[in-house]
């Protein structure tokens, strides 16, 4: 079998990495030149591949490429390409559709092709399906097409591709049958879903569930705060329950490619199909969306119960990424907050592990490369990623005399204050 992988990112790579060491033919098909090049040289650009793992895909007979005519040959195509939203918070397709024509200038007879991407329910029926037919080439007879969400948790340890059931819903039976048997060969389980729409969908189900309940524990911090109660402990106390209850962390604010961004692509639908909000997605958006504001608002009174101005104090950000342990900083909220503090006349410096080169407002912000010295030399700090290596390091939050506002719950000590 010949797969091709069209769009090499967190999603794409890990995909075609999988797909390789199972025995299947993977070319990677991507626009961007470096990252090309940068593969058939044998250098990694995402946190969950390391060089030695590019490596070693090469060894399979993987090979990246700009060059679309290698869809011709292929049994099967996988989009894995962004879909963000667009300056007014809608939903941007253009990589989709920019990924479609190409594959339908190329399209041959007996192709499967499978939409990973996240996006709203009745893409890959409404969009997809017609500009792969322009050709004359009819779907469900000549060609088959299937939607199979990603659900790939960059960092995550336990679950890869291999081990996390794969949801796929193709726009007949046997475009489905087609798509699973490509997965089954590297995933363990492949769930059918009764057409495209319901698999779409369940990808935004899983995406507005995470968002909704971080929304939940974000706004308990904040009266859980004013009232006195720890927060963290409620938490610890909740997820004892072993039944009927999932935990969520409060934080400074949601981020990455997924949880601020995907619940839009249903609300946008629900609003252009039925005319309606969905109002447990505006609820969540307005509450993280006021994380980083809260946090600013937290690290004033923290520097004034220290008797500290805000203006003119140095404040160190810990971890700039979007989540622990990984150096994606898309969406992060420490933009955001460090544009609020910037706005309040903080001079900032970070530390982070993971980031060489952060800028913010086009200022760049200058690095500290020592934990211990980056405390002593600042007013204040908030640690808005508990990284491994802050963990590694719990006693220098202990130790220190510089008050720290941990967002994470991570740290404790007589100058740390949790959110
Ligand atoms: N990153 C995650 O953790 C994650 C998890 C689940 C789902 N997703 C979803 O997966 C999709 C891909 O996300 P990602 O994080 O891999 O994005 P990414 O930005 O890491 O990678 C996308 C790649 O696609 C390439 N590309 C863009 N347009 C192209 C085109 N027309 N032809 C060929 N290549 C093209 C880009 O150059 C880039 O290399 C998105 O819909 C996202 O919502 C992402």
């Amino acid at each position: 079998m010949r797969a091709v992988i069209v769009g090499l990112g967190y999603v794409g790579l890990p995909l075609a990495n999988a797909a390789s060491r199972s025995g299947v033919d993977v070319v990677g098909l991507d626009l961007n030149l470096g990252t090309v090049d940068g593969l058939n040289a044998g250098r990694s650009h995402i946190d969950d591949l390391a060089d030695t793992d590019i490596a070693a895909l090469l060894a399979t007979g993987f090979r990246a490429t700009s060059d679309s005519t290698v869809i011709a040959k292929a049994d099967i195509v996988v989009i894995c390409v962004p879909t963000p939203l667009d300056d007014d918070g809608r939903p941007n397709l253009a990589a989709v559709i920019g990924a479609t024509k190409t594959i339908a200038a190329n399209l041959t007879k007996g192709t499967t092709v499978v939409l990973e991407s996240t996006t709203y329910p009745g893409t890959t029926e409404e969009i997809l399906k017609p500009l792969l037919e322009e050709g004359g080439l009819v779907c469900g007879t000549d060609f088959h097409l299937a939607f199979s969400p990603e659900r790939i948790d960059p960092g995550n340890r336990v679950y890869d591709i291999t081990n996390t059931p794969k949801v796929v819903g193709g726009v007949t039976q046997e475009c489905s049958t087609k798509a699973a048997g490509f997965y089954s060969q590297f995933v363990a389980e492949v769930v059918t879903a009764n057409g495209p729409r319901e698999a779409e969908t369940a990808k935004l189900l899983e995406n507005t569930y995470r968002h909704v309940n971080i929304a939940l524990v974000n706004e308990m911090a904040q009266f859980c705060f004013a009232m006195g109660i720890d927060i963290w402990d409620v938490i610890r106390l909740a997820k004892t329950k072993p039944f009927g209850f999932q935990s969520f962390s409060p934080s400074a604010g949601v981020g990455g490619h997924c949880i601020p961004i995907d619940p839009n692509y249903l609300a946008y639908k629900v609003r252009a199909e039925l005319d309606r909000p969905f109002r447990f997605v505006e609820l969540a958006e307005e509450i993280n969306q006021g994380m980083p504001p809260y946090v600013s608002r937290r690290l004033q009174d923290l520097l004034n119960n220290h008797s500290k101005p805000v203006r003119g104090s140095t404040v160190l950000i810990l971890g700039v990424t979007y989540k622990a342990n990984i150096s994606d900083r898309r969406e992060s909220p420490s933009v955001p907050l460090a544009k609020k503090l910037l706005d309040l006349g903080c001079r900032l410096q970070y530390h982070d592990p993971y980031v060489e080169e952060w800028s913010v407002n086009g200022v760049r912000i200058d690095k500290v490369h020592e934990l211990s010295a980056g405390l002593k030399n600042s007013d204040a700090a908030i640690v808005v990623q508990a990284h491994q290596e802050y963990i590694a390091q719990s006693d220098q939050f202990s130790a220190t005399s510089t008050p720290v506002l941990d967002t994470t719950g991570k740290f404790s000590g007589p100058n740390v204050e949790r959110l």
